[in-house]
């Protein structure tokens, strides 16, 4: 990633910001889009017109400051005073607090809307300092340490004592990892250890953006420090570090960790097979538009979807989630098609889900299709983990 020396070293470029034209782009696009997507996003595009033209990188709306990789010494300030601010890592935008505060630990439980029995994960910045977290570190878990952080991979072990309860759900036990995002690990280094759940509203796609955090939690937090898009898109994957037992795939594929210990996740296609799930998260609604959603899963996907959608009369209302090698096939339908690119490529798929499932939302779809995956390996695993939930289980075989 091309990168720049700001006052504190290493950041990514891409931390410099958005474009005003963006807004301005996105403006214009209401209108082509009819009167119901003009009042339903009007709102929304003037305060980001706003936020980018007032203040352009350092604005205070509504309580929530947007900050820049080089401010993070204010937002340091900010968590060491118990507040809460979202910040970038390598998978998707955390919401950050101090992991021994448990006033600022209480404030993202209810600025997220989130169940306090979901404990949430804690984030170092350095390998030696699992131990102000965690107690009695098996020896295997040094080992997945050594292959994947900083990375993608969460660590479940025993909690240190030191930890409150109000961050683990009173569990025994604390997820653990080590972001490999130069942001988050400078930060962390200023002001951590660090709580962060995914900086989204619960129950919505994580944000993979700063402006899918304002569009979620404006005015509910501190501030959001933008560093521009997250480069895997899904979350990480979470593992007992004990028996390696994998607890919710995610950017660490089970492939990978076969190199520690073998592992066989498999996938859920019923809501009755997580009764009992071992991470407490995964029995929440997840991932999910505001359009009732159905996954089509089989061999041409298009075929069914295209039978399924004739039955709707307002093909305006339509939404489908396809491939570039698909997406052809819905030309004439009249439907708002969105592709996640090439199928060969599902990592690169994963960077474009999350943002395509909240732009169902902006355009007003209110029925979405789409296309499932048979490969049951690597990251379509994972970006199958994730359609399923998006669909609320809702599946077509
Ligand atoms: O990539 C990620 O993991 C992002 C970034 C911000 O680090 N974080 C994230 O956090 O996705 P969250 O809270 O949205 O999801 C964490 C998942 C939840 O399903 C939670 O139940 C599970 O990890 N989890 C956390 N601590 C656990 C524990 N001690 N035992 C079992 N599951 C745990
Ligand atoms: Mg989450």
């Amino acid at each position: 990633m091309a990168q720049f020396r700001g006052s504190r070293g290493l950041v990514p470029s891409r931390g410099v910001g958005l474009a005003p034209q963006f807004y301005f782009y996105n403006i214009f696009l209401c209108f082509f889009h009819g009167i119901d997507y003009f009042t339903e996003n009007v709102v929304k595009y003037m305060k980001r017109f706003f936020y980018t033209v007032v203040g352009f990188r350092y604005v205070l709306i509504m309580n929530t400051k947007i900050l820049t990789a080089n401010q993070l010494d204010i937002c340091a300030g900010i968590i060491k005073e118990g507040g809460i601010v979202a910040i970038p890592t390598e998978t998707v935008y955390g919401l950050a607090a101090d992991a021994f505060n448990p006033t600022a630990i209480n404030k993202i439980f209810t600025a997220k809307g989130r169940p306090n029995d979901n404990p949430l994960i804690v984030h170092i910045s350095k390998k030696t300092h699992l131990t102000k977290v965690a107690a009695d570190i098996p020896p295997i878990a040094h080992k997945y340490m050594e292959q994947f952080w900083p990375g993608p991979l969460t660590l479940v072990l025993k909690k240190h004592p030191a930890l409150p309860a109000e961050a683990l759900a009173g569990l025994p036990t604390v997820g653990v990892r080590l972001p490999d995002h130069p942001v988050a690990l400078e930060l962390i280094s200023l002001c951590g250890p660090l709580v962060a759940p995914s900086a989204n509203l619960s129950g919505k796609p994580s944000p993979t953006t700063a402006w899918h955090v304002m569009d979620d939690l404006a005015g509910k937090i501190d501030a959001v420090v933008d560093a521009g898009p997250t480069n895997f898109g899904l979350e990480s994957t979470v593992i007992d570090a004990e028996t390696g037992k994998i607890l919710r795939p995610g950017a660490v594929t089970e492939n990978c960790l076969s190199a520690v210990r073998p592992v066989f996740s498999g996938l859920s296609f019923t809501r009755k097979e997580i009764n009992t799930p071992t991470a407490p998260g995964q029995k929440y609604t997840h991932y999910a538009p505001k359009a009732k959603t159905t996954l089509v899963v089989c061999k041409e996907p298009h075929k069914k979807i295209l039978h399924l959608a004739s039955n709707t009369v307002n093909k305006k209302n339509l939404g489908i989630l396809t491939t570039d090698q698909n997406k052809h096939y819905y030309e004439q339908l009249g439907a708002t098609v969105l592709s996640l690119g090439n199928r060969d490529n599902p990592q690169q798929m994963a960077t474009l889900l999350y943002s395509h499932l909240r732009q169902f939302d902006t355009k007003g779809v209110k029925h979405l299709f789409i296309e499932g995956f048979l490969e049951n390996h690597g990251f379509y695993l994972t970006i199958m983990d994730r359609l399923i939930k998006a669909a609320s289980y809702d599946i077509v075989k």
